[in-house]
Formats: C-alpha cells, structure tokens, sequence
C-alpha cells in the first residue's frame, strides 16, 4: 500500500494505471474509518484492479461553527484499516494541495474562523452549485456544505480518474447531488451506492457516532425503529406523508435530550417533499442527540 499526499503524483498513477489497461475504484471518505467505510473498500477492491481511498478532511464543506477542528482525524488507525482492506491507495493530500493559497484558520487556534461555509480561497475561485437539491433537508442547516462536497468530489475525480466511485447510502441527499453533479458535467465514471452499515441496535455507522456518550449511543436506536415503524404504516396502507412524519417524530421524542432537525417522506431523485406517499419514497432524518448530529434513511418502493 502507498500513500501519496501530492495531487500530481496520484494523477500520474492513474495515467499509468490505466496506460497498463488497469481499472481503478475510488472510494472519498474523509478518514475516521469504521465498518461502513471497510465495506466500501472490501466492494471497491474486488471489483477492480487498483483500489483508492482519499481521507481529505475538506473544509470546504464545514460551516464556521461546525465541527471542522474537532472532526476525528485518527489518520494511523485509518491506514491499519485500510491496509487490512487491501486498498492499493490512500491519497491524503494537505488543505493547500487541494486548494492551493487557501488561507486556513491554523487547527490549533480556533478562534481564528478564517473560511465560511463554501470556502473561498485566495488561489482557488471555482466551485460547483447544484442549486435547489443542495438547499433542501441537510442543505437548510447547512448552507454551503453540498457545493463543498460537489467541489471536492469533482476535484477528486480529476486526480484519481477512476472507473467505479464507492458511495454509501446513508448519505442519501449527498448521493443524489453527487450522482446529478456527474450527469450535468459529463464525468465518465460509474457510481454504485452500497448499503448502510448498522450497530446491532440499528444505530447506522458514522464518524460522528464518536460524539455520542454510551447512554446516547444507546437511545439512538429510536432513529432506525421510527424508520421501521414507517415501512410498516405504509406497507399496512398509510398514504398520508404527514401522518407518517408525525408518528415518526412522536417516537423520536421518548428521547430526551433529541432535537429533530427533520422527518420527511421525499422523492428519491428530486428530493422534494411528498404528500400523498405513492411509487419509491425516500423517508430521511436528521436529529441531535447530544453533541452528535445523525443522518439515516430508508427507502420504501409501493407496487
Ligand atoms: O462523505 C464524505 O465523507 C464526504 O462528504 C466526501 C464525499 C468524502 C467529500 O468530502
């Protein structure tokens, strides 16, 4: 396994890998690795020749006061994963590789708040907006964020160049904004989503569960139940979106302290609001529990 930390170096790889007719997998992750990720790296590695994972903490997509400095960066653990997973690659490339002339706040004095939500660095101008899809659900608390990751995936195609991107269903708004970056701006790479990774008590995998206490960890398991205890209301006949939130919410609530940010039942694609619940539906959450803000989702398809 080889880690390279320049942009240059990784594209002349994929210039050679692909000359020698390999084909490349590509999994972006922000490092902080757990099961969700390994299952990624374990699809990407069997199903082509030479396996990427980036761990780019990308700034970009952090608001001013959100977790950017305390976001989990256990980069030593992160390579022991990944090698167990076989990965040929790990690109970790610095902040001013990737946005050359970038100034940013130093981690170590956090006072200084020197990005806003969708960086704007002296040397680097562009940015990708998807528009209306990027400020509905995540994108209302988080304005800014999705043109962030549009921007750094793009920028990640651009120097790994891979056959097959890895992404995980979990964040379902950012693979829809993701998959529709790639059609509008013609990027020649297929996309397979892979299903969320659980805790046993359905808790679904992310970096960020680190933020929660045992006790917390625990509650969480009201967030997959709700998702459930919809399937089955709209399995049983329930077609009435707003119902469907409602009860969702009312079982979230047992838990104190939880603030739910939001319950909606969407359509997959568009990501716009249902009422009368009809065809695929998209049910997603967004809720505090603690210090910790958790995203899941199901998907529930009516024949
Ligand atoms: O899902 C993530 O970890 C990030 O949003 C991504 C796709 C790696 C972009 O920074």
């Amino acid at each position: 396994m080889r880690i390279i930390h320049s942009v240059k170096q990784m594209q002349n790889f994929s210039q050679r890998a692909h000359q020698a007719g390999k084909t490349i997998g590509f999994v972006p992750t922000m490092g902080a690795l757990h099961a969700g990720h390994a299952s990624l790296l374990r699809k990407c590695q069997q199903e082509n020749d030479i396996s990427v994972l980036s761990i780019f903490v990308n700034p970009a997509q952090f608001g001013p006061n959100e977790d950017f400095h305390k976001y989990p960066r256990p980069v030593k653990k992160d390579v022991l994963l990944a090698k167990k997973e076989k990965v040929d690659i790990i690109l970790n490339p610095s902040v001013d590789q990737m946005y050359p002339g970038a100034e940013m706040p130093s981690l170590k004095n956090k006072a200084k708040k020197a990005f806003q939500p969708g960086l704007r660095p002296t040397g680097y101008l562009t940015s990708v907006h998807l528009g209306e899809i990027t400020e509905r659900l995540c994108g209302k608390s988080r304005p800014g964020h999705f043109d962030g990751v549009a921007t750094v995936v793009a920028k990640l195609l651009n120097i790994v160049s891979p056959d097959t991107l890895y992404l995980g269903e979990k964040d379902a708004q950012q693979v829809v904004v993701l998959k529709r970056m790639i059609q509008d701006l013609n990027f020649s790479v297929n996309v397979k989503v892979c299903p969320t990774i659980r805790e046993l008590n359905g808790l679904a995998l992310s970096s960020r569960n680190q933020y929660l206490t045992d006790e917390q960890r625990r509650q969480s398991s009201v967030l997959y139940q709700a998702l459930q205890m919809a399937r089955k209301a709209i399995k049983a006949g329930e077609r009435s979106a707003a119902k469907i939130e409602r009860m969702m919410a009312a079982h979230i609530r047992r838990v104190k302290p939880t603030a739910i940010e939001y319950i909606h039942c969407v359509h997959p694609q568009t990501l716009s609001p249902m009422k009368a619940l009809t065809g695929t539906i998209l049910i997603v959450l967004a809720v505090k529990i603690g210090n910790a803000r958790l995203i899941d989702n199901i998907t529930v398809t009516l024949r």
